[in-house]
């Protein structure tokens, strides 16, 4: 009996694409983290998306509208994009730690809350933390959409 629970459980959680409960929204990332991504970011992403992540006319902000586009999946999924594709004049140059910081400045500028643990710079890690635009409601509906999917 108590192994068919079990067994259920882990259904539901593979099928909810993610380890329960870890979201963008739960401080995923450490305030320290933030103060070296901010350096980083002046440095080798600043000069094209501006010093306030706002975009320019030829270059996509990283604020606003950006959320909505790349939320809805896990953040790994940034995280290799960012890691492989930028700087967009020397791909991939970036070390996983730098890109793992330069995140956590991404994330903070989006007002998503910091932790006290630093965000893993294994993009395997990530696949465990949801990239959601709005703050999951907590139990109730974290049960039906887990469900639902
Ligand atoms: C030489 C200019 C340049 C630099 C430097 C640069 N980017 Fe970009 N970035 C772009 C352009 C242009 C795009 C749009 C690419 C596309 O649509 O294919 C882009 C797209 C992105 C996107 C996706 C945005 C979206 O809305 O889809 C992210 C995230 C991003 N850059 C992050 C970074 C980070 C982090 C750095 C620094 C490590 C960086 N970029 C450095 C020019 C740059």
């Amino acid at each position: 009996m108590r192994r068919k629970i079990i067994l259920v459980l882990m259904a539901c959680m593979a099928a909810s694409g993610a380890r329960a409960g870890t979201s963008v929204w739960d401080g995923v990332y450490s305030d320290e983290q933030v103060s070296r991504g901010q350096t980083l970011f002046q440095q080798s992403c600043a000069r094209c998306h501006g010093a306030n992540l706002a975009g320019t006319f030829e270059t996509p902000p990283l604020v606003g509208r950006f959320i909505p586009y790349w939320a809805g999946t896990t953040l790994d999924v940034l995280f290799d994009y960012v890691s492989t594709a930028m700087p967009l004049d020397r791909p991939g140059s970036l070390g996983p730690g730098a890109n793992a910081d330069i995140l956590a400045f991404i994330l903070k500028a989006n007002d998503f809350p910091a932790g006290t643990k630093e965000l893993s710079a294994a993009s395997e890690d990530q696949k465990s933390i949801s990239f959601d635009a709005v703050r999951p409601q907590p139990a109730a509906n974290h049960k039906k959409s887990a469900k639902a999917r």
